[in-house]
């Protein structure tokens, strides 16, 4: 990782740049859709619909890395506060330096200054388990999955719970 990277909260200048990073993060095949990176269409419904719980960029001289937290609901309401980290993305030249760790590191750091008492998401264990998630007891649309992770910032707030997690409305709309 450079010297130089700073992670920041996003501004409303940086919309354009995050579409940008997270398009070229996920360009593959399957995530077009209508001529459109999901992720990053993901990204702009959650902001439109004011689910941006943390919103951060890694800035190099320019952005080249985003992570995303939007709210989720347990139902039933277990009085917890807890947050969908996704997408997280990473420009493909900047990749293997670094910058998605301290990009999960800050995210976590952020999460916790928030209040938020958990974090869930979808991704590849042997990337997220370094940053403490295991697999998720709690029900989700993904079903039981070890790819479907948890990290309680309040310890144990999610043990023993029998819920189901629900993510925010854009991640229905879009069927993600
Ligand atoms: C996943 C991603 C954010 C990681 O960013 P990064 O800056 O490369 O991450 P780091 O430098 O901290 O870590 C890189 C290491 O993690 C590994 N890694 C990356 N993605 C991984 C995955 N899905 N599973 C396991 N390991 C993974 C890399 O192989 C690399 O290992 P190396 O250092 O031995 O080469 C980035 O690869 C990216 O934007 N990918 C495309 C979008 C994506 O898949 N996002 C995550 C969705 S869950």
């Amino acid at each position: 990782m450079t010297k130089a990277l700073i992670i920041r909260d996003a501004i409303n200048e940086d919309i354009d740049s995050i579409y940008e990073v997270v398009s070229l993060a996920f360009q593959e095949e399957q995530n077009v859709r209508d001529g459109e990176i999901i992720q990053a269409r993901l990204v702009k419904e959650l902001i439109q619909d004011n689910d941006d719980v943390v919103n951060l960029v890694a800035e190099d001289s320019v952005i080249v890395g985003h992570v995303f937290v939007s709210p989720v609901t347990l139902e039933p309401d277990a009085g917890l506060s807890c947050g969908q980290v996704s997408p997280l993305s990473v420009l493909p030249e900047f990749q293997s330096e670094g910058i998605g760790s301290a990009l999960m590191q800050a995210v976590i750091e952020k999460s916790k200054n928030e209040g938020l008492d958990a974090l869930f998401l979808l991704g590849d264990p042997n990337y997220y388990k370094k940053f403490g998630f295991v697999a998720s007891a709690v029900k989700s649309a993904y079903g039981p999955s070890e790819y479907f992770q948890e990290l309680e910032l309040k310890a144990n707030c999610l043990e023993s719970l029998n819920v189901h997690v629900h993510l925010a409305p854009a991640f229905i709309r879009l069927e993600l």
